[in-house]
């Protein structure tokens, strides 16, 4: 039985691709390294370097290492970029998936775990955590593009014989505790990632876009979770595919609200520099608070959190920046 990662080579699909690891299982990676990096793959992983829009490629990698379940991680990741350039996104995010889905259903793939996100929800017409049965109502082609694609699992799973989990991802940061592995894109948008390489000294500063929102500091409000936690989770669902479930779709969060100032503090105070930081206007496609209710995923799939602590996520993210500027450096 393999597991085959699609974005095996990027940011959370390497750490899924150590998880996997971890507990023993065989893995095949498949990805186009279009934002990915073969060296983040475990020496021993068997890759394949292929599209996932590629369906006979797809098909022929199922087939070849007998394949029993899919965990989809490829596809873009950039709520801005998806406004400048939609096409982009219902490409690689919606398109190409329903290749894969296709090649899934032809090649007898039971098992489908799919890495959905909160921009589903769109603005929240509530205050406070979000529950999945909240009106979805996307306001970025990013969001639109992944909501598609758990439409089109949803409907596959009704038509054919496909057991699937959906995870919708908070703000997902930090890097392996054990240091294997991190977050490696080039031009990063993403602000722990951002605040990590400012502290690093690889940005001379960073922007804060907006401070006039109804909020306690007036800028926006994210839940992070740690990437370790997440990849369990999608262990977690992929042990309740094996285990007979059919069909879940769940928030991966940790319901606990930090600002974009508040994560900038800890940036400064764990890692001791204080770098330069501009208050500028709002960024467009920015939602002003979004955080998780988790406790479906905690009471129906017994998913516990590990490492519900933003310094310890922040700490993991500026060890990485370390790593990468000494990679950097010996390169
Ligand atoms: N931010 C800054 N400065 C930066 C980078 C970000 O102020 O340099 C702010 C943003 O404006 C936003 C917050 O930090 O208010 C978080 O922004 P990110 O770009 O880190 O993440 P997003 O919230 O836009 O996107 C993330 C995930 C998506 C998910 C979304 C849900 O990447 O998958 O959260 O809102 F859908």
């Amino acid at each position: 039985m393999t597991v085959m990662v699609t974005g095996g080579a990027g940011y959370i699909g390497s750490h899924m691709v150590w998880e996997l690891l971890d507990n023993d299982e065989d893995v095949v990676v498949v990805d186009n390294l279009v934002t990915g990096f073969e060296w983040s793959i475990p020496k021993g992983v068997t890759f394949v370097k292929a599209d996932i829009g590629d369906q006979e490629a797809i098909e022929q990698v199922l087939r070849e290492h007998k394949v029993d379940a899919i965990v989809h991680f490829a596809g873009s990741v950039v709520v801005p970029e998806s406004l400048e350039d939609p096409l982009k996104y219902y490409q690689n995010n919606t398109g190409n998936s329903r290749n894969l889905i296709a090649a899934a259903v032809k090649s007898g793939v039971k098992r489908f775990i799919f890495s959905s996100t909160a921009a589903v929800y769109g603005e929240p017409l509530t205050t406070g955590p979000i529950a999945e049965n909240a009106i979805l109502n996307p306001m970025s082609p990013y969001g639109t593009s992944k909501l598609m694609t758990e439409l089109m699992i949803r409907d596959t799973a009704l038509a054919h014989e496909l057991d699937y989990v959906i995870l919708r991802y908070f703000n997902v940061a930090g890097c392996d505790l054990k240091g294997r592995t991190g977050q490696s894109t080039a031009g990063a948008t993403h602000l722990i990632k951002v605040a990590c390489e400012a502290a690093a000294g690889k940005r001379p500063m960073m922007k804060v876009f907006g401070t006039d929102y109804d909020t306690e500091d007036g800028s926006c409000i994210r839940d992070f979770i740690h990437v370790n936690d997440l990849v369990n989770a999608h262990y977690v669902a992929l042990n309740f595919l094996r285990n007979g479930g059919r069909k879940f779709t769940a928030n991966c969060g940790y319901s606990q609200g930090y600002s974009v100032l508040d994560v900038i503090d800890a940036v400064k105070r764990v890692s001791g520099n204080d770098f330069r930081v501009v208050k500028t206007d709002r960024r467009a496609g920015d939602i002003p608070a979004l955080t998780a209710n988790s406790n479906r995923l905690q009471t129906r799939l017994n998913w516990e959190p590990k490492h519900n602590d933003l310094d310890v996520i922040v700490a993991s993210a500026l060890e990485w920046e370390k790593k990468l500027l000494n990679m950097r450096k010996s390169a």
